[in-house]
């Protein structure tokens, strides 16, 4: 059994042929997803499948790239939509300082209002982090995140930042780059973090793992994630899937 607890199936990029990339992850042994939207569109598509797909979960949010487009009528919509029973988590959220399309102050406080949001529906957070590590760990204190926890998505950093995050009552989500050849902080992250705290995922259509590198990711690859964390822990495949996804299983309260 495996959870790939960030896809996003709701992309374009799977229109053409989601019943094959759905028949595929459970052939590989996917149990369950998390379908992340981050904007009007991807929200509305993510709520549809999850009323499709029974083996689905939806996380829904404002990505900080988009900040500055955000309106109160987005955040009342996603706020009213939390009800619906297969809603597990708010976001992806978070900080972007590689992209200049949002002001940093205005991502800062779509930032915050998302996480008050998820404080007042009691739900956990996902963690979008982009060269923001500081000020991403600064709001989470400020805004007494560990209230609800949540999962620092397709983690990268160091191990410290790692251990900060574990502090705060957060899940180290690792995906693809802990596969590549040249990915020195993921694989020593997968070592160091206990398996109670590490969650697996594959971000698709982004970031393919090894040897799918450049290529469309789909959930069935997040096998080949949990095969690199095994090997680096030097335990076996099943562990690591049984412990994540009933890692999963626990911060989304899915029975
Ligand atoms: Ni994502």
């Amino acid at each position: 059994m495996l959870f790939d607890t960030h896809a996003h199936l709701n992309a374009e990029q799977f229109e053409e042929d989601l019943e094959e990339v759905v028949t595929r992850a459970q052939e590989s042994g996917v149990e369950n997803m998390v379908i992340v939207g981050f904007d009007r569109p991807t929200i509305t598509r993510a709520m549809e499948l999850v009323e499709q797909y029974d083996f689905m979960y939806a996380s829904i949010g404002w990505h900080p790239v988009d900040a500055v487009d955000m309106t109160d009528e987005d955040l009342a919509w996603i706020e009213d939509l939390t009800s619906h029973p297969k809603v597990v988590a708010i976001g992806e959220m978070g900080l972007d300082y590689y992209w200049d399309k949002s002001p940093k102050e205005v991502q800062k406080e779509v930032f915050r209002r998302q996480i008050q949001l998820a404080k007042r529906v009691k739900l956990p957070i996902v963690i979008h982090n982009r060269e923001a590590t500081a000020d991403i760990v600064d709001i989470l204190k400020e805004e007494g995140a560990s209230e609800v926890g949540g999962i620092m998505h397709c983690f990268s950093g160091s191990v410290e930042v790692a251990q900060e995050c574990l502090l705060m009552n957060f899940y180290i989500s690792l995906g693809g780059p802990v596969t590549f050849k040249n990915a020195r902080k993921p694989k020593e992250v997968a070592e160091a973090v206990p398996l109670d705290k590490l969650l697996i995922e594959t971000d698709c259509p982004y970031l393919a793992p090894h040897p799918y590198r450049g290529k469309r990711n789909e959930p069935s690859y997040v096998k080949l994630v949990a095969e690199q964390i095994a090997e680096l822990k030097g335990i076996s495949y099943e562990e690591v899937a049984a412990i994540t996804t009933a890692n999963a299983k626990k911060l989304f309260a899915i029975k």
